[in-house]
């Protein structure tokens, strides 16, 4: 690590105390002047840190960048050995994690970043993630399961993100089937996971999950086209701590791991019903012709199962076929 990087840990580490220049250079084993121009070149970079002569420096608590830094010092020590790596901008995290994969980086990188500016959707939709106001992630994986097992991967993911959300802002988040994270009756956070599959043998060779957070209202609000679905996990106006996003990335990673060393076993199956927000409800598929009726039930393999009018049972298949609440 460079100078600048750990002087940023150890900062990140100490976010609103202040500490001496002569303490980090002890701590770096490096010289007062290189602790000085690492934070300089730290404040270029936009990082909000206060310097008060002899008595040294301090990260103030608003200061809002992801690094990998302030998402690192959330993650529980067993995920430490993750390499995470933060972009400022990127067309998408999904793309960059995919060129990795085939470069056969491993299992465990994670792509993180502020903006991108080609975000990719499911059912080839654009992703809209604009800058400061979302968290943008993809983790590269190497399951070694049946290319079937991938549906799980989401599942899993989606549960990690409505239980990071939530143990963050305090705000309910409910899942929207398939893999929508809902707060406040609107979409917050959607995944993709695209995956490269060994058609011999039908084996993942690698998959990459992707996930998108609206963590605060974007700047330039959402376009209009898309202001009466998406919305974000603190309401508009509500002042957002500086650790949020940060939080809420590492968040996702924690809980998504633990599910993820026991993919097979499907642990996260009974979370995910729990934080449905169809089960019970009158939903309509949107396909043609429309089929309605009363969501009943998400079977093992995650589909939907609803009751028509006439009693008859729908099994509904994910990759098939959407559904909204009528
Ligand atoms: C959806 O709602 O249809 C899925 C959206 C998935 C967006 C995430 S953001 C990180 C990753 N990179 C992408 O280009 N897409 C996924």
């Amino acid at each position: 690590m460079h100078v600048k990087e750990q002087v940023l840990k150890i900062l990140e580490e100490q976010k609103g105390n202040r500490i001496s220049g002569t303490a980090l250079a002890r701590q770096l084993n490096v010289s007062r002047n290189a602790v000085w121009k690492a934070v300089k070149g730290l404040q270029d970079a936009g990082y909000a840190i206060s310097a008060v002569t002899n008595k040294g420096y301090c990260l103030q608590p608003e200061n809002d960048i992801l690094s990998v830094q302030s998402i690192a010092k959330y993650l529980h020590p067993e995920r430490r050995n993750l390499h995470l790596e933060v972009h400022k901008t990127i067309d998408s995290t999904n793309n960059k994690a995919k060129e990795y994969a085939a470069r056969g980086m491993a299992e465990g990188t994670v792509v993180i970043a502020e903006e991108q500016t080609a975000g990719r959707g499911r059912m080839g939709r654009s992703f809209y993630s604009p800058p400061e106001s979302g968290v943008y992630i993809s983790v590269l994986l190497r399951p070694g399961c049946k290319a079937q097992e991938a549906l799980y991967i989401t599942t899993a993911m989606a549960v990690a993100a409505a239980q990071a959300i939530e143990e963050v802002s305090g705000y309910p988040a409910e899942i929207k089937w398939v893999n929508d994270v809902f707060c406040h009756g609107k979409k917050v956070c959607g995944i993709l996971t695209e995956a490269s599959v060994n058609v011999e043998n039908e084996m993942l060779e690698y998959a990459v999950a992707g996930i998108g957070i609206n963590v605060r209202t974007p700047k330039q609000r959402f376009p209009s086209a898309l202001e009466q679905v998406a919305g974000s996990v603190f309401p508009e106006g509500e002042d957002v701590n500086g650790e949020a996003r940060s939080r809420i990335a590492a968040g996702v990673l924690n809980h998504f791991w633990q599910y993820y060393e026991h993919l097979a076993e499907h642990t996260f199956m009974e979370e995910y019903r729990r934080r449905s927000f169809l089960l019970g409800k009158r939903v309509q598929t949107v396909s043609q012709p429309p089929v309605t009726g009363v969501a009943v039930e998400i079977n093992d393999s995650g589909h939907l199962v609803i009751k028509r009018e006439d009693g008859m049972l729908i099994t509904l298949n994910s990759g098939e076929v959407s559904v909204r609440p009528v």
